[in-house]
């Protein structure tokens, strides 16, 4: 095929094994570097992925022929990395969160905006096809005007003692949550006006920052949106290969569900259970009325297609890259989702409601 491109992934840890994955799998991409800072981790890292991989950034960096970054480090370095990379005039894709503080997300977006270059933050829930069924549905009007929003996210997570995660002085509300911000903002298309977020004490000892948010937000158009988010209660799980783990997970404790309700319907998405559902409103001379209308459950097999596609994600922007085209969305939108992450922040520390005009 023409077009082919070369491509780098910096950071080779379980995510850039995933970039790996997703790179191998894509018809637009002829050769693949890894990059880890340290040399040993570099080569082993390179060995197990089956890859080229150097722990000289230079290499990567001065090489014509890499087009296009892909950058799964640690938070800390996001900032740097992707600043370095658009001056080196490559496309970059990075993983969320954009930054770990609002001035590293402005960095990066004015680095975008000087350069000129491709950047797009790694916020793949919008390639996976549950979530962009729902955006379908609002945008077919099969719900009328969405009005409120609620998530139910809890999950168990428990990261290990002493590892970057636990010991993180970013808040998960950035490198876990920015997800599940940046969807309603793309289901609702308007902007936030205002958000108040509350935290209530630990119950995981040893993270060094919030382990559970409620996280109210209002948009500019009237419609409201909530994330209830819990580091718990759900049972650890022990990667037990025999066990066919979300069926387990369906019910012990775990959540990941959105309810969107609309003038006209109602939407469900719910990952532990594999369903989507959604409810039609008719208004007779007694009463409204709701129906389900619709329910689509998919299998294991379309998991990551369906919930979590990292993978579906890289490959569309390894395509938009070698094909010259511009990201699927902008820096700027991102930089929004992460502007809403900032405020929650600052709500939750100063106890008040924060209009995201304040932030800029
Ligand atoms: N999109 C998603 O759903 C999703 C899921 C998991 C992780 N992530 C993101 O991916 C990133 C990596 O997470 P992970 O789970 O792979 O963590 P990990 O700890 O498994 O891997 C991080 C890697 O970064 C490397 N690293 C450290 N300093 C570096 C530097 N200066 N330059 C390059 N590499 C460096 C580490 O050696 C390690 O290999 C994080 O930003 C995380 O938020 C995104």
């Amino acid at each position: 095929m023409k077009n082919k491109i070369s491509v780098a992934i910096l950071g080779l840890g379980r995510m850039g094994g995933a970039h790996v994955f997703a790179a191998k799998a894509s018809p637009y991409i002829d050769d693949i570097i890894g990059y880890e800072p340290d040399k040993e981790r570099a080569e082993l890292r390179g060995r197990e992925l089956e890859i080229k991989a150097t722990h000289n950034l230079d290499d990567i960096l001065s090489n014509p022929d890499i087009k296009l970054i892909y950058i799964a480090a640690i938070n800390e370095v996001h900032c740097e990395l992707t600043v370095k990379s658009l001056e080196a005039g490559k496309a970059v894709l990075c993983e969320k969160p954009m930054g770990e503080t609002l001035a590293e997300a402005r960095e990066m977006m004015d680095a975008q905006k000087a350069t000129g270059g491709f950047l797009q933050i790694g916020f793949e829930l919008r390639y996976s096809k549950m979530y962009q069924t729902v955006k379908d549905w609002i945008d077919q009007g099969l719900i009328g005007t969405p009005v409120n929003c609620q998530c139910r996210y809890y999950c168990s997570e428990f990261h290990l003692k002493n590892s970057w995660r636990s010991n993180s002085s970013g808040t998960l509300i950035g490198e876990k949550l920015s997800h599940y911000l940046d969807l309603p903002r793309w289901w609702f298309g308007s902007p936030v006006k205002n958000v108040y977020s509350l935290s209530a004490p630990n119950f995981v000892p040893y993270f060094n920052h919030s382990d559970n948010h409620q996280i109210n937000y209002k948009f500019e158009n009237g419609a409201i949106s909530v994330l209830n988010f819990i580091m718990g209660i759900a049972e650890t799980d022990y990667d037990d290969p025999l066990l066919e783990i979300l069926e387990k997970q369906a019910d012990d404790g775990h959540y990941l569900q959105y309810h969107i309700v609309g003038t006209g319907g109602a939407i469900e998405t719910d990952v532990f259970r594999r369903r989507m559902r959604r409810w039609k409103f008719t208004e007779d001379e007694k009463q409204l009325r709701s129906e389900i209308v619709e329910t689509i459950t998919y299998t294991k097999e379309d998991d990551t297609e369906w919930m979590h596609n990292t993978v579906g994600q890289n490959i569309a922007i390894a395509e938009l890259v070698a094909k010259g085209l511009p990201p699927g969305s902008s820096a700027h939108d991102a930089y929004e989702t992460m502007k809403l992450c900032y405020a929650t922040e600052i709500s939750e520390k100063e106890s008040r409601i924060v209009p995201l005009s304040e932030i800029k």
